[in-house]
């Protein structure tokens, strides 16, 4: 089988963090070797994405040329990748010469073709600046969660992708004038166009995405598709190969997947085998923000060039969060790579696996550097570590390190043998179905394996009345050990190296895992040495200390900070009808006591003025039960019953929730009402 393996090719302004490589390279990474492990003919392409805006206002801010930031961190980049083990068959990047003539003919061939569509509309320009303000050069005020510093294509408080004619109080993020409105040429491609395609093609074609790769497809074909612009007005990028089309560039992310195409043309002359031909199967590796721009656009614009291969799976992956917060790189609040290996030399492994084992498959997932630690400590050391080091030392003692004789063979060591297969199709079926999680588990399962067999088999024991049945069970637990040298290569390449030195032994084919006889009798072993070394809890107590000095600054400084960004913005509007429904009373409490085993419940009976009934209410750290009873308070009462720590609430008191401070006031007038007179 032929492959060619995509990894998202991020933007050259700024590192790689934990997020990243848990996201997109981990994953990747794992099924490349692994296909290249059963002797697939694989190729994996990578390479940085240097065109879009943030790179030019990162040179704009230090003083430099967009050239410079993208030198700089294509060249940071590249070398975490490859510190990693992350191995691409080419670490390629978009300012390269043959991606600019790749993605220009690309652009042309669709011009020709008629592909686009050619519109005029209107756009924010920037006197001062003398120019058009596209995507994140215009920042304003969300139009849907009302947050300041939304960006012309995204609001990242809140998440929604917007364009910049719906912010509010728009601002040019260059000059910080408010700019004015021009009208303006572009090149769109019309998606609407190849929407009944997409549809039948993944809604019905590849009911085996991932589920979080296929829903969000859904919900953007279910939406309609419109025609998106791919040129933008803009000096950095590559320039519209059209006449008289000069302050025009193809929009990064028209050029950026094509570069997928331009890294595969500078690895090999061979490179339309991999993009064209059906026996070739393209698997694209990203996050979950890039779904659309993978499963949608560029798939769009591959079918309407014609000639080329669709992806067949695109397995994203949802977001990693770091000890419970967003990574955020303007806040520092991330763990970059090359300040890791600085603090972690030669454990790359370490947190290949704690990445692996957390990775973000089906949800959003936390790193915490406790879980980091748990699973060296707990799983690589005292799993796998142990079981090597045991059987390799014990060799060295017993055998002089050579491979011993094997004698007939037990029930439980054949079974013992058998079960590597077992382990290995799981393994297999996981890493085909990118369930990587589950796929390291089963890995894990054969050291697992290895470590019952000798805690059975006491060889040590055994040792002092039989020794040629030490040696049979030596021999048994080194076969476990030369085939998890093979399972573990796609998941820690550096450990399986090391492993392999230790067993004097070159790379073994995936196809030979579970071999009885992987090393044969008298086969020197070499020096045994330690896979995993214990973390110590200054070193994670260090880690925690600088997260937490950044997450006391963030405090300090939203303390400090303008009150009224607490204030909640408007939800949607809503009709009189909706309204309507409303049933709000004022109504006393009657009795009240705080709800067992609970800090925050109270349980009150109510006396509405239509009844007396009883509420329980999230009420208990604002108020105590003196506080309540005898007093008016405002009660939803048609709210359907529902039951809180086995009470049946029926109605819900309404507070006013202070914005400055987050406690609860009580918002019915000082004057005595009547029980059950509405409040409308
Ligand atoms: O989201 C990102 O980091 C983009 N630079 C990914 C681009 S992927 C591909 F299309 F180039
Ligand atoms: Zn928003």
């Amino acid at each position: 089988m032929r492959y060619l393996i995509t990894s998202a090719l991020p933007y050259a302004n700024g590192g790689v963090h934990i997020g990243h490589l848990a996201g997109v390279y981990i994953p990747s990474d794992i099924y490349t070797r692994y296909l290249r492990l059963r002797g697939h003919d694989v190729i994996h392409v990578c390479g940085s994405d240097e065109h879009g805006v943030p790179i030019t206002l990162k040179a704009k801010a230090e003083g430099v040329t967009p050239q410079d930031i993208v030198d700089r961190y294509n060249k940071i980049i590249g070398d975490s990748f490859r510190e990693f083990g992350i191995a691409f068959d080419i670490y390629s990047r978009t300012s390269s010469e043959t991606h600019r003539e790749t993605a220009s003919d690309f652009f042309k061939h669709l011009l020709d073709k008629g592909e686009f569509i050619e519109q005029t509309s209107e756009q924010y320009f920037d006197t001062e600046a003398n120019q058009f303000l596209a995507d994140r050069y215009i920042t304003g005020d969300c139009p849907k969660c009302g947050a300041s510093g939304a960006y012309g294509d995204q609001c990242e408080k809140c998440g929604s992708t917007l364009s910049p004619m719906e912010l509010k109080s728009p601002k040019s993020a260059i000059s910080g004038s408010t700019p004015e409105i021009r009208k303006t040429k572009h090149w769109y491609l019309p998606l609407d166009k190849h929407e009944q395609f997409l549809k039948e093609w993944i809604l019905e074609g590849h009911k085996e995405w991932k589920p979080n790769v296929y829903g969000q497809c859904k919900s953007w074909l279910d939406g309609g598709l419109q025609p998106r612009a791919v040129s933008r007005d803009l000096d950095w990028g590559i320039p519209v190969p059209v006449e008289g089309a000069d302050g025009k560039v193809l929009y990064v992310w028209f050029d950026a997947p094509i570069g997928y195409i331009s890294a595969t043309k500078d690895l090999t002359p061979e490179w339309e085998t991999y993009w064209k031909d059906p026996e070739t199967k393209m698997v694209h590796f990203i996050g979950k923000d890039n779904i659309v721009f993978h499963c949608i656009v560029f798939p769009a614009m591959l079918r309407a060039h014609g000639g080329y291969n669709l992806p067949e799976n695109v397995p994203a992956n949802e977001f990693l969060n770091l000890e419970g917060d967003k990574i955020s790189t303007s806040r520092g609040w991330a763990v970059w790579l090359d300040e890791y290996l600085k603090e972690f030399e030669g454990k790359q492994d370490v947190l290949r696996y704690a990445l692996c084992a957390t990775a973000p498959e089906t949800k959003d997932n936390d790193f915490t550097w406790k879980d980091f630690q748990t699973r060296n400590n707990s799983e690589l050391v005292a799993i796998l570590g142990n079981f090597v080091n045991r059987a390799l030392v014990l060799i060295g003692k017993y055998f002089d390190g050579k491979v011993p004789t094997r004698d007939d063979l037990t029930q439980t060591d054949r079974d013992t043998l058998s079960q590597i297969a077992t382990f290995r199709a799981a393994v297999e079926k996981n890493l085909e179905t990118y369930h990587f999680r589950e796929a390291l588990f089963e890995m894990m399962n054969i050291a697992r394996l290895g470590n019952k067999y000798l805690a059975d088999e006491e060889p040590w024991k055994v040792i002092k009345t039989d020794e040629q049945r030490t040696a049979t069970i030596l021999n048994v637990a080194v076969q476990i050990v030369a085939s998890l040298s093979i399972a573990m290569e796609p998941f820690l390449p550096f450990s399986a190296e090391k492993l392999r030195k230790m067993l004097g032994i070159e790379k073994i084919e995936w196809n030979r895992l579970g071999d009885d006889e992987l090393l044969v009798v008298g086969h020197s072993l070499g020096k045994a040495e330690l896979l995993f070394e214990k973390i110590e809890d200054e070193v994670i107590e260090a880690q925690v200390a600088k997260l937490t000095a950044i997450r006391q600054k963030r405090d300090e400084e939203a303390a400090a900070g303008e009150p009224e960004s607490r204030i909640e913005p408007q939800k949607a509007t809503i009709e009189y009808d909706d309204f309507a429904k409303l049933d709000i009373r004022v109504g006393k409490v009657l009795e009240a006591e705080l709800v067992p085993k609970t800090d925050k419940l109270m349980k009150l009976t109510v006396d509405t003025g239509i009844d007396v009934r009883t509420i329980v209410s999230g009420i208990a750290q604002h108020f105590s039960v003196e506080q309540m009873v005898g007093r008016q308070v405002t009660v939803l009462v048609n709210l359907a019953p529902r039951k809180m720590r086995g009470i049946e609430s029926e109605g819900m008191l309404l507070f006013a929730s202070d914005a400055d401070s987050g406690k609860l006031i009580n918002v019915t007038a000082d004057a005595e009402i009547t029980a059950g007179s509405s409040v409308n």
